[in-house]
């Protein structure tokens, strides 16, 4: 992959205040340049503890063409390695989740215990040496339960700043003593910026999500006060301030942080009220299962939202966690992962009924992906041309589209990247064939 001078001349010329130019929605080498600069060099949302619960149980994840193994080692430590062999590169693990003593290789059966060593080979000779040929390990995340990797060689450091602030907030929700009740998986069909986009504005809501919108105030996500609506939105901010002190009493963390365009590792994160009993994203905004999450002793409070760059967002209740991952599958397709998780001990049938709980984001994911796709064909077109954002209620997106630029920028800036893809390149080289 070459970085262009068209990609290059594109990302300086970009007009703030718009949305980006269709090439970044379309084109395979601009793709390839976000797989290389952006999802292998930040810190992506992957999975929840309770994906791995036990020693031995793994996930794997697909990081644009590399495939990436994440394991609850003996230690009940969280390992991350590349899913290639050492001997000859085969594919180590092929489901997207299991549960395995060691790491065997099916090819010729090399052997890897939970930490990456190669422990067992047989007809390799005297001069091997196993110790040489662990597995590549990847960098591993941890924010009080949500597990982050990052497949740089250096990730941005302010991951750490994002783990301390983010504890306080998501730590009641207790993570870790949660199971996963139920997991959807859907592909839409729409470049990943387009699925990130969608979901940084809720200018959308009211129109598509009848659903979503029975519990939440659209208000919470991105707006500012307009002429048409400045009573309502300021009234809802006052809401904001009575709750949160409330909440901030009860010791939860409550207040807005909001770091989703200045930093490598950029979130947003704030608890925020819902309609009628204030309770949980549900019909009826009431909660959708008995047990409470962790120690919590309250149903009323609201629901903490934490968005991450680039490609997550998250939504924590009192009795139940909704956690949303948007992975590139290629340039005009994303994998939009959403699992909702319940208190360990809860029971089904008794404290909550999976219907119940899934139905609202279930049909809000189904309406987002048709927006997508919608734009996705918009952006086909020749016709299409970047359109202003909204002052009132798009400037998540903005940060999103700003942040990504910026960080695409920096990326391929950096001599250690411009380094690494002369190298790729230089490998590259046409296959001649013999006949
Ligand atoms: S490629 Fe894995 S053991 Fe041979
Ligand atoms: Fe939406």
């Amino acid at each position: 992959m070459t970085i262009s001078t068209e990609i290059q001349k594109m990302i300086a010329n970009r007009r703030k205040g718009y949305s980006l130019e269709a090439p970044f929605y379309l084109n395979q080498d601009i793709f390839d340049l976000d797989i290389a600069a952006i999802f292998s060099q930040h810190w992506i949302y992957v999975a929840v503890e309770p994906d791995i619960a036990e020693p031995g149980d793994y996930i794997t994840v697909e990081v644009g063409k590399n495939s990436v193994i994440i394991v609850r080692d003996d230690d009940m430590n969280i390992k991350a390695f590349h899913n290639v062999c050492r001997h000859r590169g085969s594919q180590l693990c092929d489901d997207e989740k299991g549960s395995v003593g060691n790491l065997v290789c099916p090819y010729h059966q090399w052997t890897y215990d939970l930490t990456g060593k190669l422990i067992h080979t047989e007809h390799m000779g005297e001069a091997f040496n196993p110790n040489d040929h662990s597995l590549k390990s990847v960098h591993v995340g941890n924010v009080a339960g949500l597990i982050f990797i990052c497949l740089a060689d250096e990730p941005p450091e302010d991951f750490e700043a994002m783990q301390k602030a983010m504890e306080p907030y998501i730590a009641p929700h207790h993570v870790a003593d949660c199971k996963i009740i139920w997991q959807e998986d859907i592909i839409e069909n729409g470049n990943w910026k387009l699925t990130m986009e969608n979901n940084r504005e809720c200018y959308h809501c009211v129109a598509n999500h009848p659903e979503l919108t029975s519990s939440i105030f659209e208000y919470g996500f991105g707006y500012q006060p307009s002429a048409a609506n400045a009573e309502k939105v300021n009234e809802f901010f006052e809401l904001i301030k009575t709750e949160s002190s409330r909440w901030e009493s009860c010791g939860l963390a409550s207040a807005e942080i909001d770091l989703l365009e200045s930093c490598a590792t950029g979130y947003r994160t704030q608890r925020l009220p819902l309609i009628g009993a204030g309770e949980s994203q549900t019909m009826d905004s009431k909660v959708a299962c008995k047990k409470l999450l962790g120690e919590l002793t309250q149903r009323n409070l609201g629901g903490l939202s934490f968005w991450t760059q680039p490609n997550s967002w998250h939504h924590f209740m009192s009795d139940h966690i909704v956690t949303i991952s948007a992975m590139p599958v290629d340039a005009t397709h994303t994998m939009l992962r959403t699992k909702w998780l319940v208190h360990k001990d809860a029971v089904e049938g008794v404290d909550y009924d999976i219907k119940r709980i899934t139905e609202v984001w279930q049909a809000t994911n189904k309406q987002d992906s048709n927006l997508v796709e919608r734009t996705q064909r918009g952006a086909n077109s020749k016709w299409y041309e970047p359109g202003p954002y909204s002052p009132y209620t798009e400037d998540l997106v903005e940060k999103f589209t700003n942040w990504y630029i910026q960080r695409l920028e920096a990326t391929i800036q950096k001599p250690e990247f411009i380094a690494k893809q002369a190298n790729a390149n230089s490998r590259a080289v046409p296959i001649k064939v013999c006949r």
